[in-house]
């Protein structure tokens, strides 16, 4: 069985490469074998290649810099994963594609569920949620994955920059305000695999469903979180105190939502998978990199 992996060098498409090898022969697609700002050429590729599953992990994913490129990011999360859409329906091919806490508005303070209303506040928020529009519109067997909070020991993340700060400066001051789930490119590449295998055994399976780590935090308790782990494993930080601020001290070009935590039981259930609370594998990644 081919597997085509798009994004193959990001967070979640490194990690996709390894856990889903043992499915079938995985051709793993970097921006120049796929480029999504070129959904035509891009569609033509896959239609050759012809795989029998198409994992989308690529996205325009620089939510700051998409307030400015907004029609790049346009292109990116929406047309062309709306062309693989329309590819994957042609193939038969079931379409696996992730999205994004951003695209709600991040009011309350409870777990959302698939059903919530959408609110994005950005660009990329907008984008990716035109996306999966365009997705469930067109009619292609798909699995949507909402996550949130991406981590990986490979790419740039929140978590290796406040270990980078932490080394470099006595004081961190970081929004506390904003609350969500920080989720391991490695277990949703473990969890995408095994979602695989139920989704192609089980013909009526698919739709939109939320997937992140277990327990919520904010970006503050995060970052001591990341401080404290990283010196109890032996790392030298310069860093004495993390402050926490509100978001409203720390303009950034596009608005995040408050609260991006995801209820990801109707997963839990269609796939009997539950990915564990957030500390596990931030301590697993530090450890890591360590
Ligand atoms: N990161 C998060 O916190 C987060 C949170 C919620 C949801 N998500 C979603 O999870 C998925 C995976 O995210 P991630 O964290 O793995 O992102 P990532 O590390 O930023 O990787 C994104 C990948 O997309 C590729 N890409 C960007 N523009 C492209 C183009 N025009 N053509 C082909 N490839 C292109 C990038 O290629 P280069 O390596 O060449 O730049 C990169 O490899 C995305 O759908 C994202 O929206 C992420």
């Amino acid at each position: 069985m081919k597997l085509l992996v798009l994004g193959a060098n990001g967070q979640v498409g490194w990690e996709l490469q390894r856990a889903l090898a043992p499915l079938g022969e995985v051709h793993a697609w970097d921006r120049t074998a796929g480029d999504l700002s070129q959904p035509e050429a891009l569609a033509a590729a896959v239609r050759t290649l012809a795989p029998a599953v198409i994992v989308n992990a690529a996205a325009y994913t620089a939510v700051d810099k998409a307030e400015g490129e907004a029609a790049l990011a346009h292109t990116v999360n929406a047309e062309a994963p709306a062309r693989l859409a329309n590819e994957a329906r042609a193939l038969g091919a079931p379409l696996l594609h992730y999205s994004t806490d951003y695209v709600f508005d991040g009011s309350g303070s409870t777990p959302r569920d698939e059903d919530a209303p959408a609110g994005p506040l950005s660009v990329y928020g907008r984008t990716k949620l035109a996306g999966e529009d365009a997705i469930r519109a067109s009619g292609c067997r798909h699995l949507i994955f909402r996550t949130s909070w991406v981590y990986a020991a490979r790419g740039g993340n929140f978590a290796k920059t406040m270990l980078r700060l932490a080394a470099e400066r006595e004081q961190l001051r970081v929004v506390n305000d904003q609350w969500g789930a920080p989720t391991g490119a490695e277990l949703l590449a473990d969890a995408t695999a095994h979602a695989l295998r139920t989704l192609l055994a089980q013909p009526t399976l698919g739709g939109t469903y939320h997937l992140c780590a277990a327990g919520a935090t904010n970006w503050a308790d995060y970052a001591r979180f990341v401080v404290d782990t990283a010196r109890a494993q032996g790392r030298t930080l310069a860093c004495q105190s993390v402050d926490g601020i509100p978001t409203s001290a720390y303009p950034t070009p596009a608005q995040r939502p408050l609260n991006s935590r995801l209820d990801c039981r109707r997963f839990e259930q269609a796939f009997g998978l539950r990915l564990p609370a957030w500390e596990m594998g931030v301590q697993r990644l530090l450890a890591e990199i360590n």
